[in-house]
């Protein structure tokens, strides 16, 4: 009953930002994004009935029972031992290559890596729909990480949440070129999680209705764009949604402005070098980090501004990832 799975962060071409339904996980709004090759979490799940209670060690730490990720991760235990008709309890060891908690989506690819080896480890079956079904019961953003390429997270419209779920929109060989540029601009953890973040948006927020009525729009564009390869349309989507996005946490009370200094810098440089022909787009999470995204041809002339850019730490250059899989290495 032991199993290991490696899986790919995701970045959002359109943001998923807030919940019409907290405890099945459902959002208000469908999203988009590609499946990252290169930043990754591996873990391992072992139930048996040696272990008197669930242990989960991240990245070579056992995390107590009183941290928010220890309880993330039981909660998350005890729905596949539900769905499995298990009771033994597990062990669980995470690695990720990349900073956690710092806007670049460790909990997708925390959640999709847990919810593969989980239900492989507890015996169960599922489909790739099931498996980004129970995967976004842990962290809506690891939806998408189940799949790789291009993906879109349908927002679903039944009750009991099972067509929310991921959905291809193109695999990743449709378009090798694409690249996104990760910077890492600080690795400081973030004030504000997002999960409290979305909700206190949707609370708070004047213009939380107007990004609602205008996602489906960005959504269809960026769907179109990655279709007929318009680098153009998927960029200048993606920057706009990520711009709407972040209106929408700087109008939130309190205020929630996730973007420092070098953050800014590198936008402008982004703004200026496109005006030189240089053509790449920026998009931000929950976070200081910046992803620009752009084509294979300008990586070389984009990571030298970027790494002379005064604040950047780190560039890492992703290529379109694969979706989930298991694996023979265990990590115990
Ligand atoms: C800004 O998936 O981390 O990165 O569902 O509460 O776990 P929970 O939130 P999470 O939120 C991601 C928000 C975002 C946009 C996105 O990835 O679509």
């Amino acid at each position: 009953m032991k199993a290991t799975a490696k899986a790919n962060a995701n970045i959002a071409l359109t943001k998923y930002w807030g919940k019409r339904d907290k405890k099945l996980m459902l959002p208000q709004n469908g999203s988009t994004s590609m499946t990252l090759s290169g930043l990754y979490t591996v873990t391992t799940v072992e139930f048996d009935k040696k272990y008197e209670k669930d242990a989960f060690v991240l990245d070579g730490t056992e995390l107590g029972e009183e941290r928010a990720e220890y309880k993330k991760v039981k909660k998350h235990l005890d729905l596949i031992r539900e769905k499995a008709g298990i009771s033994e309890k597990a062990r669980v060891e995470s690695k990720n290559n990349f900073p956690t908690a710092a806007g670049l989506a460790s909990s997708a690819s925390g959640f999709a890596a847990l919810s593969a080896a989980g239900a492989e480890a507890a015996g169960l079956k599922l489909s790739s729909q099931e498996l980004s079904a129970l995967a976004r019961m842990g962290s809506g953003s690891a939806t998408r990480s189940v799949l790789g390429g291009f993906v879109e997270w349908k927002p679903g419209e039944k009750e009991d949440g099972s067509d929310s779920v991921a959905e291809e929109i193109a695999p990743k060989e449709h378009w090798p070129e694409f690249r996104m540029i990760t910077t890492i601009v600080s690795t400081t953890e973030k004030k504000v999680k997002s999960r409290a973040g979305m909700a206190q948006t949707i609370e708070t927020c004047p213009y939380y209705r107007d990004w609602l009525a205008t996602v489906n729009e960005d959504i269809e564009n960026v769907k179109k764009g990655i279709k007929e390869k318009n680098f153009a349309l998927v960029g200048q989507t993606a920057e706009y949604n990520c711009l709407k996005m972040h209106a929408t946490m700087i109008t939130t009370k309190p205020a929630m402005i996730y973007w420092m200094p070098t953050t800014i810098a590198i936008i402008h440089g982004i703004l200026a070098w496109r005006e030189e022909g240089l053509e790449s787009y920026f998009t931000i999470d929950a976070g200081p980090q910046v992803k620009v995204i752009c084509l294979e041809k300008d990586v070389p002339s984009l990571e030298k501004r970027l790494q002379a850019t005064e604040g950047v730490q780190k560039t890492v250059v992703c290529k379109p990832g694969e979706g989930v899989k298991l694996i023979e290495e265990h990590l115990f």
